[in-house]
């Protein structure tokens, strides 16, 4: 009988990390492993692409959660996901990332019993096994809800597999014990490192009417950022500014494009380039052929490393430090002052030689050899309880 583990994935930046982790689960006999989509992004350009572009299986299990306030989402995830816990009575649970989905399926796991213990090296479970993804990454910063989703996540999780160093310092202060601790590198590179010569075959620069190194990408959708319009209009303003000297390109969220369109925000077609969300082999060959990438994202922080290209975050904080130690990652936050001077720096500033370590494309394999040491004397259902 294999291992079954249920693999969670909610909202975009998950799908770029849980399909690498399919891939290496899928090829050891030991597990069988079934992904569970909440639903939290549910339009096409959120979801579906990526699922075409990274190839992952269509879903074992959708969850159709759909929008709503944290409390109201988080809820509805976990009302979902404990009746696919009941029916599906999985040795292990796995969930990436900070999203709403990654708190809620793992609370439901941590309090779930299981009909029938099994054994593995640890001795007899009763719960399913619960694993996070991308651990020990903190902002600091408790206003930012995926910190909370981070800290909450990781407090309940048994297996820790972490991507940054900083995850290692980050646990280790929270009383974490090392054997909980796996640091195994980033599988969101995974992917990258995998797509990236496919990603270099977009058409998309003619498409959007673009020519590489002639333009800087921007996204912007962290609350903090685009939920008040006395922080987003004037952020736009700066941004507007820097495209008197080079093309703005402004692929836009959903939870952006809606504050724009409510508070009367436009741009100026002759200096910014305004798509929809954009898919991820066409989002990667805009990012590899910019000048300089303008981001509140996370995930963007760690591709322009691995790219080479210049960031500036448009954040006071990173939970992921190692891009700026080891990467092309700079903290400019929302001054005026401060973002252009960052983008001036950027646009001179060499671009390192190193990589932070083990960002190399094989984290979700040593997920895979690390999850078949901690089930080692597997036996399911453990039959001498
Ligand atoms: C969520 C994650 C965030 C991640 C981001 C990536 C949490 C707490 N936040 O934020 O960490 O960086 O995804 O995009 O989990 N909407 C659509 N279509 C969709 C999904 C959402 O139009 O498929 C709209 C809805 O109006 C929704 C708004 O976008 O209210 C925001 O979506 P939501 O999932 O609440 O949060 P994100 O800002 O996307």
């Amino acid at each position: 009988m294999a291992i079954k583990i249920l693999c969670v994935a909610g909202a975009r930046p998950n799908f770029m990390k849980i399909a690498p982790i399919l891939r290496a689960l899928s090829a050891r006999p030991a597990f069988r492993p079934r992904l569970v989509h909440t639903g939290q992004h549910y339009d096409d350009r959120l979801s579906k692409v990526f699922f075409e572009d990274l190839h992952i299986p269509k879903p074992d299990i959708e969850l159709e959660v759909g929008s709503g306030s944290h409390a109201v989402q988080t809820a509805e995830i976990m009302r979902r996901f404990e009746p696919v816990l009941q029916a599906e009575q999985p040795h292990a649970v796995l969930v990436v990332g900070d999203v709403n989905s990654t708190i809620g399926c793992a609370l439901v796991t941590s309090k779930f019993m299981l009909a029938e213990p099994f054994r593995c090296a640890s001795g007899i479970r009763r719960r399913p096994l619960m694993i996070h993804v991308e651990a020990g990454l903190r902002s600091f910063d408790d206003d930012m809800p995926e910190e909370i989703n981070r800290k909450l996540t990781d407090a309940i999780s048994e297996v820790l597999f972490v991507s940054d160093p900083a995850g290692l310092t980050n646990l280790a202060r929270e009383g974490v014990h090392d054997s909980r601790v796996f640091f195994v590198g980033n599988v969101m590179i995974d992917t990258l490192l995998a797509a990236r010569d496919t990603a270099m075959r977009s058409t998309v620069l003619e498409t959007l009417g673009l020519r590489a190194g002639q333009y800087a990408l921007v996204t912007l959708h962290r609350p903090s950022n685009v939920d008040d319009p006395a922080t987003l209009a004037p952020l736009l303003r700066v941004l507007d500014e820097l495209g008197e000297r080079t093309r703005m390109v402004f692929p836009v969220h959903p939870r952006t494009r809606a504050r724009m369109s409510a508070h009367g925000i436009t741009l100026d077609p002759s200096r910014w380039v305004v798509t929809d969300p954009i898919g991820y082999l066409d989002f990667i060959k805009l990012t590899a052929c910019a000048k300089v990438v303008l981001t509140d994202s996370g995930g963007i922080q760690e591709e322009t490393t691995v790219l080479g290209v210049p960031c500036v975050t448009l954040r006071d904080n990173t939970e992921r430090p190692c891009t700026l130690h080891e990467g092309t990652n700079v903290l400019a936050g929302t001054r005026p002052e401060a973002i252009r001077a960052a983008f001036e720096r950027s646009l001179v500033a060499p671009t390192p030689d190193r990589r932070p370590r083990l960002w190399d494309g094989h984290a979700a394999e040593r997920i895979a050899d690390d999850l078949l040491r901690i089930f080692e004397g597997f036996d399911a259902p453990a039959r001498t309880v």
